[in-house]
Parts: C-alpha cells; sequence; structure tokens
C-alpha cells in the first residue's frame, strides 16, 4: 500500500498539468520561498506573533495593505474559511441578522451557524445556457435591506468560483447608506489590482473588508489568505479578535513566509509578472476560441446583463451541444492527456491559470482540445441536451435559523422521500461548495430533482450518508 506522503512525493513524477489550485502551480522557478524543514520554526525571538504583532509580521502585514489600497490587512493561515468567520463574526453581534448572497461558500454559512444569525437571502442572476450563478443585483439589495431593517452587515461572492464579477460600486453605495459594512468574499480575486485585463478589486469599488486567497491564483502555498479592512465601518479590533479565534495559535511559519515572499515578488516585479502572463493568456484563449466543440465561453457570459464583468483568468470549457458531458470530457482530459482540471459540471470543465503557468502546459490543452474536436466529430454522437443543474439554488422555507437548526435531535431518512422535512444538516454540491439545502429549511420535491439530476450527471452531492449513501439528516419537528 502507497501512504499519502509517499502518494505525494511521487505525484509530480506523473507530469499532470495542473489547470487548477494552488495558483503557484508546483513552478519551483516562480516561487521565491520553498518550504522545508530549515524553515519550519514557532514564535522564537526575532519572529513575532501572527495574532498580535508589533514586528517582522506587523511590517509584512503592512507591505500587504500597501499593495491592495487597504487600510490594514491581516494574514489567515486558515484560508479564507477563517478570514470569512472572522469576517461574519466581527460584523455581526451574537443572534444578529447577515444579509449574504445564496452563492456563499460554506464557511459563509459555518459564521452564521456559530453567531446563531439570522441569514436572509440574496439570489444571484442565472445566466442560462450555463447554468451559471451570475451577478448580484444592486435593486435587490436595495429591496433586501428595504425589508430587513435588521440587518448588521451584506456579504456577498464576487467574483464566483466560475469568475462572474457583481457590480460591487453599486451595491456598496447601497449598503452604506444604509450605514452597514460590506463584505465581500473575492477568494478567487487575489490577482484583480495587478493587471486591468482582470476586474476592478473590490476594494477599488468601496467595499469594507475583502477576503483573499492568495493560495487559489496566486503563487503561495495552500492555505494562505488575506484580509482587508478599508475605512471605519467594521471594527478592526473584532476583526483581529476573531482572526486569533478561527486559527491555530501556533501558524506556520512556512504559510507566512509563503505569504510575505507573494506580496514582496508583487510589489518588487508584478507588473512585469503580470503583463507576461497576459500576453499568454490572451493568445491561450484566442487559440481556443477558434475550436467549436468543446467551446471557450466568454462574451455569451455577460449576455443578458446577468454578470457585470468576468475574470477572463477562468476557462469554461462549454460541452453543450451533447456529444459528451462535462464529466467525461473531465476524466478524458485527465487519462489521455495527462491534465487535470479544477472542476467538472454537466454542461462545462473549469481550468484555473496562473502567472506561474507554462507554456508548455498551454500548448498541452490546445492540443488536447483540438483532439477532443475531431474525436468527437468524427464519432458524431447524438446530440443530447443537458439540463444544468449545478449552479442553481434553491429559496427553501426557512423554518428556523441555521444555528437552531443543528442544534436540534435529527434522524436519518431517505433523502428521496423526504420532501417536506426540515433539513438538520447541510447539503452540498462539492466543488464549489455552496450549499443546497441548508439546515432548518424544508425540503422540497425541487431539491430532490436536483439532487437526482445531479448525481445522474456524475455530479458530487455531499451530506448524504447511511449504507445507501441516501440518506439525510432531519429534525425531529415536535421539538420546535
Ligand atoms: C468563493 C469561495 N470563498 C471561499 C472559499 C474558501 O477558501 P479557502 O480554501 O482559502 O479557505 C472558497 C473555496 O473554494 C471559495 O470558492
Amino acid at each position: 500500500m502507497e501512504f499519502l506522503y509517499q502518494k505525494l512525493e511521487h505525484y509530480h513524477e506523473k507530469n499532470i498539468y495542473p489547470f487548477h489550485m494552488p495558483g503557484h502551480k508546483r513552478n519551483e522557478k516562480v516561487v521565491d520561498f520553498l518550504p522545508d524543514l530549515t524553515k519550519d520554526i514557532t514564535e522564537i525571538e526575532g519572529f513575532d506573533y501572527l495574532h498580535r504583532p508589533t514586528g517582522i509580521l506587523r511590517e509584512s502585514q503592512m507591505a500587504a495593505a500597501r499593495l491592495y489600497g487597504a487600510d490594514e490587512t491581516y494574514y489567515s493561515v486558515n484560508g479564507s474559511t477563517g478570514a470569512l468567520l472572522a469576517a461574519v463574526r466581527a460584523c455581526t453581534t451574537h443572534g444578529g441578522t447577515l444579509l449574504m448572497a445564496r452563492n456563499c461558500h460554506q464557511s459563509v454559512y459555518h459564521a452564521v451557524c456559530l453567531g446563531q444569525l439570522t441569514s436572509h437571502y440574496l439570489y444571484p442572476e442565472t445566466i442560462l445556457p450555463y447554468g451559471l450563478n451570475g451577478a448580484v443585483l444592486p435593486d435587490q439589495v436595495e429591496a433586501a435591506l428595504a425589508s430587513h431593517s435588521e440587518t448588521e452587515a451584506v456579504l456577498i461572492t464576487s467574483p464566483t468560483y466560475d469568475g462572474v464579477v457583481s457590480p460591487v460600486k453599486e451595491i456598496a453605495k447601497i449598503v452604506h447608506r444604509h450605514g452597514l459594512p460590506l463584505i465581500v468574499d473575492e477568494a478567487h480575486g487575489a490577482h484583480f489590482p495587478f493587471h486591468e485585463y482582470f476586474p476592478v478589486s473590490a476594494l477599488e469599488q468601496g467595499a469594507d473588508v475583502v477576503v483573499h486567497s492568495l493560495h487559489k491564483t496566486l503563487p503561495a502555498l495552500t492555505q494562505t489568505a488575506l484580509i482587508h479592512v478599508k475605512g471605519d465601518l467594521a471594527d478592526r479590533e473584532r476583526i483581529q479578535r476573531y482572526m486569533g479565534m478561527y486559527q491555530t495559535s501556533s501558524p506556520s511559519y512556512l504559510l507566512m513566509g509563503s505569504m510575505d515572499a507573494c506580496i514582496q515578488k508583487l510589489q518588487a516585479s508584478g507588473l512585469k509578472f503580470f503583463e507576461a502572463y497576459v500576453t499568454r493568456l490572451k493568445r491561450l484563449r484566442k487559440r481556443l476560441s477558434q475550436f467549436q466543440y468543446p467551446k471557450l465561453a466568454e462574451e455569451e457570459l455577460l449576455g443578458g446583463g446577468a454578470a457585470w464583468d468576468l475574470d477572463r483568468s477562468k476557462l469554461i470549457l462549454d460541452v453543450q451541444g451533447g456529444k459528451i458531458s462535462g464529466h467525461l470530457f473531465y476524466e478524458w482530459l485527465l487519462k489521455k492527456w495527462n491534465i487535470q482540471m479544477e472542476m467538472e459540471t454537466e454542461t462545462y470543465v473549469l481550468g484555473m491559470t496562473s502567472a506561474a503557468d507554462t507554456d508548455e502546459g498551454y500548448e498541452r490543452l490546445c492540443c488536447a482540445v483540438e483532439d477532443a474536436e475531431k474525436t468527437w466529430q468524427k464519432e458524431g454522437r447524438t446530440p443530447q441536451k443537458n439540463s444544468s443543474v449545478h449552479s442553481f439554488l434553491i429559496s427553501g422555507e426557512a423554518v428556523c435559523p441555521i444555528g437552531k437548526a443543528m442544534e436540534q435531535e435529527t434522524v436519518y431518512i431517505p433523502f428521496f422521500q423526504s420532501t417536506g422535512y426540515v433539513a438538520g444538516d447541510f447539503l452540498y454540491l462539492y466543488p464549489p461548495g455552496i450549499p443546497l439545502a441548508v439546515p432548518g429549511e424544508r425540503i422540497t420535491e425541487e431539491l430532490i430533482e436536483m439532487v437526482r439530476n445531479a448525481r445522474n450527471a456524475g455530479l458530487e452531492v455531499r451530506g448524504l450518508t447511511g449504507i445507501s449513501g441516501e440518506d439525510v439528516a432531519v429534525i425531529r419537528e415536535e421539538l420546535f
């Protein structure tokens, strides 16, 4: 049997090209600080303390704040997950109210649970041909704040996992008119400020708290993230306090060194680094756009105003038209071409690029897509229209807040016969980890149908359990 550490040591020998996170792409040439045992220290003299930094770590965080145009920036060694937990807890009171996009990452829901918050939802537009979550629109935010005057903070995800950006500037203006802080989960947009080819960053558009995963799109180790604060609407003291609570008391110096090196690199040579990347990325997109099938989605994603802008570092290869499913294309790329993509859905496969990509990686992807076009054109299978379930968001009837639901006694029953029961746990489609069902919400026929479709399309639904893998936790309702 091969153990995990051995498997990790041998994985690189397979020469599988990563169109996925982390953004360093395992490319040692672009990373200025490589982890090894000699640098794995703890809080010893001269190395400061993350949770109350006064020395070298404070300097490093201040450099990050200057780079991103924040008033203050704090490092997270617990990814954007830890930073979002802290942001939500800091900007709301226990038992308070959060207005949040329904397509938020699971960590935001977990923060709602931990803070015993009531959550109201903003439903993003849908980009129809792909079933993608589009932008959250300002009018919806305005209306929701008018209906829920008890709201303490607003949180949206922009860009989404697929790279769809919301009109943060307009949303920030509305939220500020109500005297509230706008938190933006920009986990997938840490690269935005470094080239105009990418969307304008949320900090520049007026957000008060912004969370970035460095590891997703920049050359930094997995788990590294930043939380930025601008202006006075968010309490910095509270953010720091919660960052201390949601992270280990022994933060890794390898991770912090990696963040520091990434920030220094961007400061010293970010323009050059990104200019070279964008030139190659544009060339790659141009070549990919010449193939008819699988098709690189681009301008059509903006259609109908459902997206405000797009992050073109993400490659959405559309397989609709039915010659092959997203699931099969994803597997075919891996088996035949040694290309590991980030995510599969029933209608498209998602690849992530970064400044650390190699020319060889881009060449391989172009050859693979050319091969795919020839292969499936030749086979000429009957086109079958897929119904998209991937980004579908259910608006369930909330019987009680998430935190309260999580504390109730639950029983397990067959999911496909659970219509009308109240969910006792989350159900996720993974990736990207956006909940399909939330504890405290009534399970509907619509949800059951959606989970069935997702499974039929080969997608992973997490949260179902039991021997059959089809049981769901529901609340004993008489306890209410
Ligand atoms: C939109 C979004 N926000 C937050 C996170 C959490 O990020 P991290 O992995 O850095 O904890 C993810 C993870 O994929 C994500 O997709």
